[in-house]
């Protein structure tokens, strides 16, 4: 078996991988037990003591890893990492759940600008209950729900350890799946209404991967602003199931590619308005449906590209509709924000949702069933809903 160094607190591993998992400063693969896709995980230590000095540790970890960037179903797989030394301004968690986000996939392809030094455990956000403190810990305690903020590398793991002030704490009386999605998506759908146009009252917007969790975010906090929403669906068996869903959140209307292939597209807004904000996330043919409900000097926001086609645009959209197109992308906002202006947004939402007003689709999925979940999320068994593992 190949030796190698994983991330630890010394020198010789860059600082964004410190954050990532902590783990001995110097640790061979050898000292891993490596779990087979499929096969059961053993229960995490559950004596482990939780009132901590600076000196202790925390419990080992069963986490997915990639020693190498490829296709994310043949370079992850699961293993048993050490225990850590837990630093006196150190928290341990234990964590909850995790979602698999597409933004993790194209980390572990290789594809994503920024991505964590390989090897590296998967996962990007996620909610655990704080499992021990460090001796200098006062904000937090034993119990608390916890999510990393900003989000980091390496939430695909039973066990964490982190810095207490890259911690935010949420409220506990919500599903946990939500505290453990809230970031990625709907943060980044709170700030595409907030930072294009200024969209007031009676507004339409367009967009399409409604189907995403994005996508239902936006439909969501579309109909809390008064906003109408046009949405646009891949085509798919089941579609007026699919529509009928999105309705329930709030859609105005919603279609699906095929039936928007009509040469006066507009003909189909009923009563509503020319949209003056488009989102895309799907590129190709979807994107040029957006663009073509857009009204006279609208802007499309790109902040996705789940089809991997390019953006289209004929001259005339430039001409003479004077469309301006935009991009986002939620970890160069996070960057240039204080944490604290994201915790605020969180919680906006997490209420939103303890109100019942604010809800998306997801699949809970047992952590020992990872590389089937890895699976839905990659497409490779058809449509399925947010995975999100639970451990
Ligand atoms: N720029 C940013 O800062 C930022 C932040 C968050 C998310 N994102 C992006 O937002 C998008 C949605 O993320 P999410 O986590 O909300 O998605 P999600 O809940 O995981 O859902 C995936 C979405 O992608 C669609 N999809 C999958 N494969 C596709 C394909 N080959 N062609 C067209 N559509 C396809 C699915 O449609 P079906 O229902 O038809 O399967 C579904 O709507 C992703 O592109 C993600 O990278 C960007």
């Amino acid at each position: 078996m190949r030796s190698w160094r994983i991330a630890a607190r010394v020198g010789y591993v860059s600082a964004e991988m410190v954050g990532i998992f902590r783990a001995p400063s110097s640790v061979t693969l050898g000292h891993f037990s490596t779990i087979a896709g499929g096969s059961s995980l053993h229960k995490p230590m559950q004596s482990f003591c939780c009132a901590f000095s600076s000196s202790s540790m925390s419990p080992p970890s069963k986490a997915v890893i990639y020693e190498q960037q490829g296709q994310p179903d043949q370079v992850t797989r699961v293993v048993d990492l050490p225990a850590v030394e837990l630093k006196e301004n150190d928290v341990c968690i234990k964590m909850l759940a995790a979602p698999i986000n597409p933004s993790d996939i194209n980390r572990i392809e290789g594809v994503y600008p920024v991505r964590p030094p390989v090897p590296a455990v998967g996962g990007y956000e996620g909610v655990g209950e704080i499992y021990a403190l460090g001796s200098a810990v006062r904000n937090l305690s034993v119990g608390d729900w916890v999510i990393p903020s900003p989000p980091s590398s390496g939430t695909w793991q039973t066990y964490i350890v982190k810095e207490a002030n890259a911690l935010h704490k949420v409220r506990k009386d919500i599903p946990m799946e939500y505290a453990a999605t809230i970031t990625v998506n709907p943060l980044t759908a709170l700030r595409m209404m907030e930072d294009f146009v200024k969209l007031t009252s009676g507004d339409v917007i367009v967009q399409n991967g409604a189907t995403s969790i994005v996508g239902q975010s936006i439909i969501q906090l579309a109909q809390i602003r008064g906003i109408h929403s046009i949405n646009i669906i891949r085509d798919r068996i089941g579609a007026e199931e699919v529509k009928n869903r999105l309705k329930k959140l709030g859609a105005d209307e919603v279609f699906t590619e095929s039936q928007l292939e009509v040469k006066n597209i507009k003909s189909l807004l009923g009563n509503l308005s020319e949209p003056v904000l488009g989102f895309n996330c799907v590129g190709g043919n979807a994107a040029s449906l957006v663009l073509k409900f857009l009204r006279q000097g609208g802007a499309m926001v790109t902040y996705g590209g789940m089809s991997k086609k390019p953006i289209t645009v004929s001259t005339s959209s430039f001409i003479f509709k004077d469309l301006s197109l935009r991009g986002f992308w939620l970890q160069n906002w996070m960057t240039s924000h204080r944490a604290d202006e994201c915790r605020v947004m969180i919680d906006y939402i997490l209420d939103l949702v303890h109100e019942g007003k604010f809800k998306y689709e997801m699949e809970l999925v047992p952590f020992q069933d990872f590389h089937r979940a890895l699976d839905k999320a990659i497409g490779k068994l058809g449509n399925h809903p947010k995975q999100v593992l639970k451990f």
